[in-house]
């Protein structure tokens, strides 16, 4: 099948290559130019694990080829993908202006009719609403679908590849029969695939990443009385785990969630649940919990430090999550802000993203390895939960540092012999050790 898909970011684009490498013929379109020029040199314009071989493999079987032109893109194409951004306005409400200017290209370039497919995350009747504008707009028919996607950066490729789940929410029947045929390949392989309604499309993608970002604000909420109590989160979090119906995954206290979705998407389901007459007011206290998440971390490097004023910070870890050199509303960055704006020098390291880090926050200073960074510091913080700073050499560590103290905001560290190296360690949501 020919498929368009529009917008060639972190979705976009691994959904392009999925698509390219079971067998569609994909052409990807965008107007960033500098990013089509590295993708047409065959380059991906990001970092995520996977993705540069993906690529390779698709340009070189000429299944995915890129333009700036919708009427190239959508000649011949019986599908188009709308993977565009849908960043939060200032009252929490999603912007879904790029998410109408790109249907409104594809259907005023579509020369016959077209199943349009909308991946990026929308609030429930945007599919309503793009198919009373397309009806304005063109006299062919439209089969509005919504797709949305659970892949997670860091995981994208293999996310994408071997999706754990398909969901296709479209009120017409052509629509779902279009779909599967765009999904056969894994709809063969026994994949799951739930087939809905548009409406039910649109909100359960809402409802899975609140409800994740719920589960990490509860962990969070718990991290705070284990700090007031003594008590250790990471037991806790073990022991809750352990039952199927609660689940091990997304319990890791810490700095908060951040990202380019779960802030926004948090956000969202909020202003889209008010909208509606809905006072969803728990997801306002998921929020609040999350942004005391960050500071309570700040507050703990200032207990340590005492006056922040001219003390050097190494901040280890930058981008929101390990895996990628994302720094889209990144807890650790905005930890670096707040530490930055009370006086402190900070220097950052990270494996993946320190340029893009350096870029968002002017005045931060980036190191080329963790032990640059801690040269001369008054204090360590783990930003971000790469393994590698797990694996730091403690002893060359506390030779460099100014005073030996590691805040660990991802209990990342095995604390027992961070305090056998003699440093202060104060982790997350447990007891400090070397007081
Ligand atoms: C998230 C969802 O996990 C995907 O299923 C979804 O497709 C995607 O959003 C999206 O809507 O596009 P992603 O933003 O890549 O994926 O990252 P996650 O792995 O979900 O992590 C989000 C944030 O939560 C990160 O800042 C991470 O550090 C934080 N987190 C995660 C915790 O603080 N604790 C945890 O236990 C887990």
């Amino acid at each position: 099948m020919k498929i368009a898909v529009i917008g060639v970011g972190h979705v976009g684009l691994v959904t392009a290559a999925t698509l390219a490498r079971v067998g569609h013929e994909v052409v990807g379109l965008d107007d960033d130019q500098a990013k089509m020029q590295l993708l047409r040199d065959g380059k991906a314009p990001f970092f995520e694990p996977g993705l540069q071989e993906l690529l390779d493999q698709v340009l070189r079987q000429r299944s995915l080829t890129f333009t700036d032109d919708p009427s190239e893109a959508i000649r011949g194409a019986e599908v188009a993908f709308i993977c565009v951004g849908t960043p939060s306005r200032p009252d929490g409400e999603a912007n879904l202006i790029a998410v109408e200017k790109a249907a409104e290209s594809a259907g005023r370039a579509a020369a016959s009719d077209l199943v349009i497919v909308q991946k990026s995350t929308v609030p429930v009747h945007t599919g309503d609403r793009l198919a009373g504008m397309l009806a304005k707009i063109s006299d062919h028919k439209f089969f509005l679908v919504s797709n949305p996607e659970f892949l997670r950066e860091g995981s994208a490729v293999p996310d994408s590849l071997e999706p754990e789940r398909i969901l296709v929410g479209s009120d017409d029947p052509f629509g779902h029969e279009v779909m599967r045929k765009v999904y056969s390949h894994w709809i063969d392989r026994g994949a799951r695939y739930f087939a809905t309604d548009l409406r039910t499309a649109e909100l359960a993608k809402h409802a899975c990443n609140a409800f994740l970002a719920t589960k990490i604000s509860f962990i969070n909420g718990v991290a705070r009385i284990c700090e007031a109590s003594g008590a250790d989160v990471v037991s806790i979090a073990e022991i809750m785990g352990s039952d199927p119906r609660i689940g091990d995954a997304f319990l890791n206290a810490g700095l908060g969630y951040g990202g380019y979705c779960f802030p926004k998407d948090v956000a969202a389901f909020k202003a889209q649940a008010s909208t509606l007459g809905v006072d969803f007011g728990l997801l306002g206290e998921v929020m609040r919990i999350n942004a005391a998440a960050l500071d309570a971390t700040f507050q703990k490097i200032k207990d340590a430090v005492w006056n922040l004023e001219g003390k050097k910070i190494a901040l280890l870890g930058l981008s929101f999550k390990a895996g990628t050199d994302d720094v889209r509303e990144s807890p650790s960055l905005y930890l670096a802000q707040k530490l930055m704006a009370a006086g402190a020098q900070v220097t950052g390291y990270d494996p993946q993203a320190n340029e893009e880090a350096a870029k968002a926050l002017p005045g931060l200073m980036t190191a080329l390895d963790p032990y640059e960074a801690a040269e001369g510091a008054d204090c360590l913080v783990i930003g971000t939960e790469w393994q590698e700073f797990a694996e730091l050499d403690l002893v060359r560590l506390k030779g460099i540092l100014n005073r030996p103290v590691i805040v660990d905001a991802r209990n990342l560290l095995h604390a027992p012999s961070v305090a056998e190296a003699g440093f202060t360690y104060l982790p997350t949501g447990r007891p400090a050790l070397n007081l």
